[in-house]
C-alpha cells in the first residue's frame, strides 16, 4: 500500500501563478503517494466568518485551478472538507486533550490576530484558536505520512505531530507522525515589484487570458536607469528578468543581451509574455475541459466518497481506542 498524503487550501479566491509551483509539486506526488487534497472551507470560515464568502463559487473556482494544473481525480481524492464530517469529529475529540497553551503559542496565532485585527477582524474566537487543531485532524484522519506545504505551515505540522503523539500516549498507537514536505518555491514578485498578491492587484491569475498576460507583462517594472534601448541594463533589479528566470528556457541569453544593451525592454517583455502564455496555455485547455456539464461537481462528490471511506476507518479505530 502506498503512503498517504494530505494537503489543503482555503477557498478564498482564485489562485495566481505564484501558487503554481506548490500545485505542480502536489501533482508530481500523485504517482508515488495516495493523495488526499482538500478544499478546507471550514478553515476559510475561521477568519472569514463575517465576510459573506460565496463559498460555493469559491470552491468551484479553486477546484478548477487544481484540475487545470494537473491534479488528477483518477489518482487523487479531490474534495471539500465540510463534505467529510469525520474531520469535525476528530477535531472535537482532539480538543478534549489538547492544552490551550499549545494552541496559544503557535506563532501564527498572535501574528494573525494582530495582522487581521488591523483590518478590523476580531479573531478572538474559539474556532480561530482551534485552527491548527482542525488542521491536525485534516491530516491525521487520513493517517497521512507526509504533508506538502509551504514553509509558513511548519509550526502547524509540528503541532499536528504533538497532538498525534499525545493521542497515542493516552489511548494507544493509532497515528503516524507526518512529515512536512517543503517544496522549492521560487519567490516571484508582483508586476510592481512588491509581493505578489491579489489584494495588491499586481498578480497574474492562473486563469489569465493571453491578452491579460500581455497587459500584465507590459506593467512590469524594469531597470529604471535604462533610458534608451542600447543603454546597458541591470537585470538584477528588473521584475521582467525575475520572471524570465522561471519561465524562459534561454533566460541566460536574454539577460546577457540586456546587460550588453543589445535588447530593448519592449522586445524583452514581448518574449516573456510569449513564454508565459506557452506555460499557461495547456492549463487553459484543461480548465475548459473540466468547466462543463457538472464535471467539477462530480469530481468533488466522488472525491468526498473516497475520502470518507478512509476517514471512517480511522474514526472507527479512534472511537474504539477512546471507548466512545
Ligand atoms: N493552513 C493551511 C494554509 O493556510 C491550509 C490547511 C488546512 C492545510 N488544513 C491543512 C494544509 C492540512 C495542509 C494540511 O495554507
Ligand atoms: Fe528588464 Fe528585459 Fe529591460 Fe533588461 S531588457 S531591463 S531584463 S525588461
Amino acid at each position: 500500500m502506498k503512503n498517504r498524503i494530505f494537503s489543503g487550501m482555503r477557498p478564498t479566491g482564485s489562485l495566481h501563478i505564484g501558487h503554481l509551483s506548490v500545485l505542480q509539486n502536489w501533482a508530481a506526488l500523485q504517482d508515488e503517494y495516495d493523495c488526499f487534497y482538500g478544499i478546507v472551507d471550514w478553515h476559510a470560515l475561521t477568519t472569514g466568518y463575517e465576510d459573506k464568502l460565496n463559498l460555493k463559487a469559491l470552491i468551484k473556482e479553486i477546484a478548477l485551478d487544481w484540475l487545470s494544473v494537473g491534479i488528477d481525480p483518477e489518482k487523487s481524492a479531490v474534495f471539500v472538507q465540510s463534505h467529510v464530517k469525520e474531520h469535525a469529529e476528530l477535531h472535537l475529540l482532539f480538543s478534549m486533550f489538547t492544552p490551550m497553551s499549545w494552541l496559544e503559542r503557535v506563532p501564527t496565532y498572535k501574528d494573525q490576530i494582530q495582522q487581521l485585527g488591523a483590518d478590523g477582524k476580531d479573531l478572538h474566537t474559539y474556532g480561530f484558536l482551534g485552527y491548527p487543531l482542525l488542521q491536525a485532524a485534516d491530516i491525521l484522519v487520513y493517517k497521512a505520512k507526509a504533508v506538502p506545504v509551504g514553509e509558513d505551515q511548519i509550526p502547524h505540522i509540528e503541532l499536528c505531530r504533538e497532538v498525534g503523539r499525545r493521542f497515542n500516549f493516552l489511548y494507544g498507537n493509532v497515528f503516524p507522525e507526518p512529515q512536512a514536505l517543503i517544496g522549492k518555491v521560487p519567490l516571484l514578485p508582483g508586476v510592481d515589484g512588491r509581493k505578489m498578491s491579489k489584494s495588491y492587484n499586481n498578480a497574474i491569475s492562473l486563469t489569465a487570458s493571453t491578452e491579460e498576460v500581455n497587459a500584465r507583462v507590459k506593467q512590469m517594472i524594469t531597470d529604471p536607469a535604462r533610458l534608451r534601448k542600447d543603454d546597458p541594463g541591470h537585470p538584477e533589479v528588473c521584475v521582467v528578468a525575475k520572471f524570465h528566470h522561471i519561465y524562459t528556457p534561454d533566460a541566460e541569453r536574454i539577460t546577457e543581451e540586456c546587460t550588453a544593451g543589445k535588447v530593448g525592454c519592449v522586445a524583452c517583455k514581448k518574449y516573456l509574455a510569449e513564454n508565459l502564455n506557452n506555460v499557461l496555455e495547456p492549463y487553459r485547455v484543461r480548465r475548459n475541459f473540466w468547466d462543463e456539464d457538472g464535471k467539477v461537481e462530480r469530481v468533488l462528490l466522488e472525491g468526498a466518497e473516497k475520502a470518507r471511506a478512509t476517514a471512517a476507518e480511522t474514526l472507527k479505530e479512534v472511537r474504539q481506542a477512546i471507548g466512545v
